[in-house]
């Protein structure tokens, strides 16, 4: 009896703990989607051999896995964990009493939270809900103490109708179609602080991506507590955590925030240049990028439509030899310019493949539900980019396991001490078992067929 519950209270430790990463059907169904060509050979080799997965450090979880659950919270970062991503997103920023936490704007409490329908809390939002107000409200991260903070239930991003009579008819709905309240309606996630996001990453072994927001508050706030203390506030986390430089991606869009790290902290090697210059001239192009060589940057961060364009000769899409998309102006100029480049972000679109993140190829090519691998196929091979954001990790730690892409042999969540799990034979050598089997992924052209 007693043997019975020592080994009961080991496999639940174990259970609660272990979790290896494991892709769910997506990948699969996406690869179904794709028109026939070397690249979807290949995918479904791989869909046919690999049994076994690790964490990449090419799949990079985009406020976690937001495409299902609600966006930054711990259980959006454990999801995109178990998805194999090795590297997951806290957005930063601070409350009131100038604690971080993880949140993509300084003030969306409103449309991420159920703030507006606590009626103590929205009378402090910076502008409250009002019954029929016709305007959205704004509630920051600012405006709140942690301990208020933490009172609240994260939700799907989203928000219903302006004039609503009621704050919940204000708060819930509006969820995009192809999102799901699955995760979020009738239980309550937190808005986890950046200490504990590193917390729950660290024993995903996954390593951190955090980007300091730009305040949406005066700075410096209250007076005292400027730009440079709140960048300096996000890396002495990491410090306290004990977790090393290579570990850490740090983010800015605000570019004097990234010469700060790189010139103050020991976390800048890899610090990383958001750029959202979409309509820049290539001359504007090449001036920023030289601009972040003079400060010592070595990556640099662009919207994956800025790094392609259409094929100059996507008239003959019939044809399914036709090379139909290549890499921008500005990814060769980054490239020759020896940048790293990370970009963003797969999956976040709905059906269809149309708009913003693909406002360079929509309309010039006939893009089917799975070019979204194609899409990324062209990222790699011939953008040569380091990693890529994605709201659903799976799709691209599926497709960093196919071609063998910076995958991390890792034991897939923290053990109790001395247990070895049955299952940690070695995923990576059957990755590559796999990938040898078939050549094809060797050599597949550069240009990409359809
Ligand atoms: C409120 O919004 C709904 C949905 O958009 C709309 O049908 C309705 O006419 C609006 N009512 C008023 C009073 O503006
Ligand atoms: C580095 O820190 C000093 C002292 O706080 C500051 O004056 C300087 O602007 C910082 N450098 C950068 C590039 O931000
Ligand atoms: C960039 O690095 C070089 C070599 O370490 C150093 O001499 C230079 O001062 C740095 N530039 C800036 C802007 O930090």
């Amino acid at each position: 009896m007693r043997i019975a519950l020592s080994f009961l209270a080991l496999t639940t430790l174990a259970s609660a703990e272990f979790h290896p990463v494991s892709l769910g059907p997506r990948p699969y169904w996406l690869i179904d989607q794709m028109r026939d060509g070397p690249l979807k050979e290949t995918l479904a080799t791989c869909a046919k051999e690999m049994t076994t997965f690790s964490l990449s450090d090419f799949s990079i979880g985009h406020r976690g896995a937001c495409l299902q659950f609600p966006e930054h919270t711990l259980e959006s970062y454990k999801a995109a964990a178990i998805q194999g991503a090795g590297i997951i997103e806290c957005d930063v920023t601070f409350t009131k009493d100038r604690e971080l936490i993880c949140r993509h704007a300084q003030c969306d409490l409103h449309t991420t939270t159920n703030v507006v329908t606590i009626p103590e809390l929205n009378a402090k939002c910076t502008k409250p809900w009002e019954p029929n107000q016709g305007e959205a409200p704004l509630c920051c991260a600012s405006d709140f103490t942690l301990e208020e903070i933490k009172t609240l239930c994260a939700k799907m991003d989203s928000s219903n109708m302006l004039n609503a009579s009621t704050p919940e008819e204000y708060a819930f709905g509006g969820t995009a179609g192809f999102r799901t309240d699955l995760y979020s309606d009738f239980v309550c996630p937190q808005v986890p602080t950046h200490k504990e996001s590193i917390e729950l990453i660290s024993r995903f072994e996954g390593y951190y991506t955090p980007e300091l927001k730009f305040p949406e508050v005066e700075m410096p706030f209250e007076g005292d507590y400027t730009q440079q203390m709140y960048a300096q506030q996000m890396i002495d986390e990491y410090i306290e955590a004990g977790i090393p430089p290579e570990q850490v991606w740090p983010q800015s869009f605000h570019w004097p925030d990234v010469y700060y790290w790189v010139a103050n902290t020991t976390y800048g090697g890899q610090a990383v240049a958001l750029d959202e210059n979409y309509e820049a001239t290539n001359e504007q192009i090449d001036a920023q990028l030289d601009e972040l060589l003079a400060n010592n940057v070595t990556i640099v961060a662009p919207p994956m439509q800025m790094l392609v364009e259409a094929a100059p000769d996507t008239d003959n899409l019939v044809s399914i030899e036709t090379k139909w998309m290549i890499p921008s102006y500005y990814a060769n100029e980054a490239k020759d310019r020896g940048l790293g480049i990370i970009t963003w972000t797969l999956e976040r679109a709905g059906p269809g493949l149309s708009g913003f993140y693909y406002s360079t190829t929509d309309g010039l090519v006939d893009l089917a539900e799975g070019d979204r691998f194609t899409l990324l196929h062209v990222l790699h091979e011939e953008v040569g980019i380091l990693g890529i954001f994605s709201d659903w990790p799976a799709t691209s730690t599926f497709y960093a396991n196919c071609f063998g892409l910076k995958l991390r042999q890792t034991t897939g969540g923290s053990l109790p001490e001395g247990e070895i799990p049955v299952s940690s034979s070695s995923p990576a050598d059957g990755a590559f078992d796999s990938w040898k089997m078939i050549p094809l992924a060797l050599s597949l052209p550069i240009a990409i067929t359809i």
